[in-house]
């Protein structure tokens, strides 16, 4: 995973890699590092722990030069410590890598007899003594560089430095992401374009296979093979999105009180009410081919494969087509079912998810058509598909998905109204109906954020618990899934998601008089059995807490203790019941102090495997 820079230019280095960083920390905040070169000479500094230390570390150590890299580390081998941070050196040659070395341990095993000795845990290092050792015997850095890259298995995005040619820096890609921005005779390259676009809109998009050496203020892009290539920049005319928290104490807290500013952008501009109809702009199916397909295939990871699962209930039922919901790091693996009659539709925040972006690829490979539900505008999954769907949630900084989650609910909503009216299963009368009740979302919304000091007394009520579950059915049976996550996430509380008729069938095992079960109970049609099913919690004497729509006071008194949320319509219901679990996990985590925004072990894109 993590995030990697390189500056190449006439400025200093180090305060454009830093901020580069900053804005690259939701890859990872486990460790950071930087190196620039100065006469010769790599100045490297690297700390454990987020970039703030980084950051005291260069206060205290400035260093200088024009040409840089740096590094924020996710950890997938080795721990978080500063031997293990990035960049790391062998010889002359300074690397940082975001990806996995999968052939780490083959190539360790070898270039320690020929005499490396590694000081890191992790598979990256390998990187650096691969180049080194090559450099002995090639023309030039790049040649050496090049040979390196041969002998690499698996996925690298990596900046390279040698201090034996000290105006040269070199990047390649294979499986990582990676953007170059070009401002005259400055060179900015990232794990993404958010990075660097305060430098420079003009971007150039690296593909797998492709190398870029820099040096005397320009750029020369070729295949790892040694081909030489042209690469077109273009420029990218979106704005960047300010992180700010507007007075919230956390970004958390601020991005669960977007979302009805968020809900009303993804609906914005998208609603045809006299057609009961909606109208996507990069969607690029007409009715017909969209009624060719026989199959519809989500695939996603954690929070936003709780949203495919939404998506199944939604589309089954209005829109009569089968749909499958796979996780995307499983997908890819097993020869899956797709074709040119599937539309395959990966679902992602970040547009960076290295599985989802994997099981894309596979469906492609197998013809499938794809359009993305995605929230980053030109990350690599909208970019790869035929067709995209944004959600226009805005910047999310919280590493716990709130807003972007809620926002691919409304997007599958709409997606479900479209393609019901492309396929006649939704009349006119029907998707008018649907289309009407979005426009009460935002204010329930609201509605439902104003219950955040009931919802802190049921998480001080149960501060103590080491475990909950979560139960729900039909499209809140996915809400339960992403509630028991966030809990999981933020305050390290084990929880669970059950359907709540599955409950029976093992899992009451564990119902006692210490862990709540926190009960979905929207007033629709499951609300009968899923009050069945807490009364078989309430029978063993659990402790249930129901959450129900207002206006529900039966449900409620049978409960340890209840919560009601506003009705907005058995699908959008899930939307309002999710904020509630948001305001949950949140509070349970404030109240046993923990870093919301940046819980530990996590990072906001997973862009390994
Ligand atoms: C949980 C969370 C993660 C992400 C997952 C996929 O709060 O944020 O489970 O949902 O890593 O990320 P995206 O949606 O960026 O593909």
């Amino acid at each position: 995973m993590c995030g990697i820079i390189g500056y190449m230019g006439s400025q200093a280095a180090a305060p454009v890699i830093m901020h580069g960083l900053k804005m690259l920390e939701y890859r990872g905040y486990d460790s950071a590092g930087i190196c620039t070169m100065d006469d010769g000479t790599a100045e490297i500094r690297r700390s454990a722990g987020k970039l703030a230390h980084l950051e005291r570390l260069i206060k205290d150590n400035p260093i200088s030069g024009t040409i840089g890299i740096g590094h924020t580390r996710w950890a997938t081998h080795g721990k978080a410590t500063v031997a293990n941070a990035h960049p790391h050196k062998s010889g002359s040659v300074v690397v940082v890598h975001n990806g996995i070395i999968e052939n780490y341990l083959a190539l360790k095993e070898e270039l320690s007899d020929r005499g490396h000795t590694f000081v890191s845990e992790t598979d990256s290092e390998v990187i650096s003594h691969l180049i080194d050792e090559k450099y002995k015997t090639a023309g030039s850095f790049e040649e050496a560089v090049r040979t390196a890259l041969k002998d690499l298995q698996g996925a690298y995005a990596l900046c390279v430095l040698s201090q034996k040619d000290d105006k040269t820096l070199i990047a390649a890609k294979l499986g990582s992401p990676m953007v170059i921005g070009i401002k005259g005779n400055e060179y900015f390259i990232a794990s993404d374009m958010p990075a660097i676009i305060s430098n420079t809109r003009e971007m150039v998009i690296m593909e797998d296979g492709e190398m870029a050496v820099f040096r005397d203020g320009g750029v020369k892009f070729s295949t790892i093979d040694g081909e030489e290539i042209t690469k077109n920049s273009r420029f990218i005319d979106w704005s960047p999105l300010k992180a700010e928290k507007n007075g919230y104490p956390n970004f958390m807290l601020k991005e669960i009180h977007d979302q009805p500013q968020a809900v009303r952008n993804v609906i914005a501009g998208r609603l045809r009410e006299d057609e009961g109809d909606v109208f996507f702009e990069a969607l690029n199916l007409s009715d017909t081919e969209l009624n060719s397909f026989e199959r519809v295939c989500m695939v996603a990871c954690g929070t936003s494969w709780h949203a495919a699962l939404a998506g199944k209930y939604l589309i089954e039922e209005h829109c009569r087509i089968p749909v499958d919901v796979e996780i995307a790091s499983e997908f890819r693996y097993r020869d899956p079912l797709v074709s040119g009659k599937t539309l395959v539709i990966p679902i992602s925040q970040s547009g960076e998810t290295a599985d989802t972006l994997a099981a894309l690829r596979e469906a492609k490979s197998k013809y499938a058509h794809i359009v993305s539900i995605c929230n980053v505008i030109d990350s690599s999954i909208p970019r790869e598909s035929d067709g995209v769907i944004y959600t226009h949630a805005g910047l999310e900084i919280g590493v716990a998905s709130t807003k972007a989650f809620t926002t691919q609910l409304v997007a599958l909503y709409l997606l479900t109204i479209r393609l019901g009216r492309a396929k006649g299963s939704i009349d006119l009368k029907k998707g008018q109906e649907m289309i009407a009740a979005l426009s009460e979302l935002p204010d329930l919304i609201k509605k439902t954020l104003e219950l955040d000091p009931q919802i802190e007394e049921i998480a001080c009520e149960y501060l103590t618990s080491w475990d909950a579950i979560f139960l729900g059915r039909g499209i809140c049976y996915p809400i339960a899934l992403e509630g028991a996550l966030k809990l999981k996430e933020i305050s390290y509380i084990h929880a669970d998601g059950y359907p709540a008729g599955e409950m029976k069938h093992g899992p009451i095992a564990l119902v006692d008089r210490e862990m709540p079960v926190f009960i979905l109970a929207p007033n629709d049609r499951h609300l009968v059995k899923v009050r069945s099913n807490m009364e078989e919690i309430i029978s063993r004497g659990g402790k249930a807490i129901a959450f129900c729509s207002e206006g529900d006071l039966e449900t409620g008194r049978r409960a340890e203790c209840s919560l009601l949320i506003p009705w907005a319509g058995e699908a959008l219901s899930s939307v309002l019941f999710t904020v509630a679990l948001q305001l949950l996990a949140y509070n349970f985590a404030i109240l046993k102090g923990k870093d919301v925004d940046q819980p530990r072990n996590l990072a906001k894109s997973v862009t390994v495997e």
